[in-house]
């Protein structure tokens, strides 16, 4: 571990928020066991993985979709990584549900024999940046940046939590093979929750009544998160006094092209030629504008 900034901890080239990362354990990652039936979600910060916690809360519990477990999604699907939460992983029932920012090269071993599953959930890093820029801001535990400009600098280095957005999603992309992995677009789930929510609950073989199917799109709707504290960290983040201000919240916009109210043309212009440099002949599609089919 490379101790030198306030903020970051580097282990093996990715970098990890200080106060938040249980050391031992991703020192420890690649004999952490992995059981056939463990379901992780993979994201780089800031591309809905609260969203995809409460998803698969929903898909998971009847408790969850009746309202009558008045459990934490960050409880039901804790951070692996994270030393916050206190989790004891190892004595957890199965099915374990695990959330993960981990690069694809420290995710344990145990995830390569390709039974227990992965969604990988990916948003369009123009978002991805505006979002993480609020966020970082708000949060005492992460760096501020006086302004975008400033931001987008460490975004471009890597010099963030989750390290360089491009090699994330690149990595994990390019040793899809060796996991058994979905790849799901923030921006289509938002255009379309309801088949969104059929292809997750698909791919974990747990098969929603029409019913529940209402229940869980319905839950699982920007405003409807917003307004359950089980849900989003608001009142979590304000209890254990980590925001910088009062005014904010994790469930900030939810939008598509947000980005668009805060890059310059010219910053916009200079991410484009980075982007097309770094992903050449990546095949994801990415959707940038709301309006964009
Ligand atoms: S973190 O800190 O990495 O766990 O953050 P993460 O949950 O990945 O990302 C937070 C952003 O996801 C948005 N969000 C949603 N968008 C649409 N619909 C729903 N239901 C939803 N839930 C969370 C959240 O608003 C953050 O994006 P921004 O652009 O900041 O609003």
């Amino acid at each position: 571990m490379d101790n030198t900034d306030t903020y970051l901890l580097n282990f093996k080239g990715c970098y990890f928020q200080r106060s938040l990362v249980d050391v031992d354990l991703v020192e420890h990652l690649d004999d952490f066991e992995i059981r056939d039936d463990d379901v992780f979600i993979i994201t780089y910060p800031k591309s809905g993985t609260i969203w995809t916690q409460q998803i698969l809360s929903l898909i998971y519990f009847e408790g969850h979709r009746s309202r009558s477990e008045l459990v934490n999604t960050c409880d039901r699907v804790p951070f692996l990584e994270c030393s916050a939460q206190k989790v004891d992983h190892v004595n957890r029932p199965s099915p374990r549900l695990f959330t993960s920012h981990l690069p694809y090269y420290l995710a344990p071993k145990g995830l390569k024999n390709r039974k227990a599953k992965i969604v990988y959930v990916y948003r369009n890093p123009k978002d991805v940046l505006t979002s993480y820029f609020h966020f970082s801001n708000w949060l005492v535990t992460f760096e501020p940046s006086d302004n975008i400009e400033h931001f987008m600098k460490r975004f471009l280095d890597g010099k963030v939590m989750g390290s360089l957005w491009f090699d994330h999603i690149r990595g994990w992309y390019e040793h899809r093979h060796d996991f058994n992995i979905l790849f799901m677009m923030y921006e289509e789930m938002k255009k379309d929750l309801r088949s969104s929510v059929l292809k997750i609950s698909s791919f974990l073989e747990k098969e929603l009544s029409e019913e529940d199917l209402d229940v869980v799109v319905n839950q699982a709707t920007f405003q409807n998160m917003k307004l359950d504290p089980q849900a989003n960290y608001d009142y979590i983040l304000e209890a254990e006094n980590w925001t910088r201000t009062k005014e904010g919240d994790f469930l900030r916009k939810g939008t598509i092209g947000d980005w668009k109210h805060h890059l310059t043309v010219e910053q916009n212009e200079r991410f484009d030629r980075i982007f097309q440099m770094k992903m050449k002949d990546f095949p994801l599609k990415f959707i940038w504008d709301i309006n964009e089919e």
